[in-house]
């Protein structure tokens, strides 16, 4: 319940905070800002943009040094971007792949961030020091907020 609040109050900022704005980059540091302060169980929240075929490269984020590439063959943001589908990982030792960006991430959610005509166009990435931190309320309000992030209507 908790978390839900959390989240809602944190959807509502963004949105006011936001209005108006088109730049993509803009809206995902503040999107980091704003989630990064109000999230007590995140280390690290930042975005991965596609930037080639099969690749992401770090965008906005706030936490420890994230690293700068990503091939959709790599780590949990690759199974994301490949898939296209969510990813929470209770706990990264157990994800084949998974980069430890920061040693100290225990857990992990990831979803796409789907632009015009529903083409992939990022991931949002976020990790917690705490295992199985992420489930589906975080699933949800994080889809949400990834639409968010590219301006899509609500
Ligand atoms: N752990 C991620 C890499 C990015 S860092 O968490 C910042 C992964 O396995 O894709």
């Amino acid at each position: 319940m908790e978390k839900e609040r959390i989240y809602r109050e944190a959807i509502e900022q963004i949105a006011a905070v936001l209005e108006g704005e088109p730049d993509p980059i803009a809206r995902m540091a503040t999107i980091c800002g704003i989630l990064k302060h109000r999230l007590s169980w995140v280390s690290w929240i930042g975005f991965y943009r596609i930037v080639g075929p099969q690749l992401l490269a770090i965008g906005p984020y706030q936490g420890p040094l994230g690293c700068l590439r990503i091939r959709f063959d790599q780590g949990v943001c690759g199974a994301a971007a490949r898939t296209l589908a969510p990813q929470v990982v209770a706990d990264v030792q157990s994800f084949p792949g998974h980069i430890a960006c920061d040693p100290a991430a225990r857990s992990e959610i990831v979803v796409p961030v789907f632009g015009e005509e529903e083409r992939l166009v990022a991931v949002l990435d976020l990790d917690s020091r705490l295992a199985g931190a992420f489930d589906e309320i975080d699933r949800r309000a994080l889809e949400e907020i990834a639409r968010m992030a590219v301006g899509a209507p609500r």
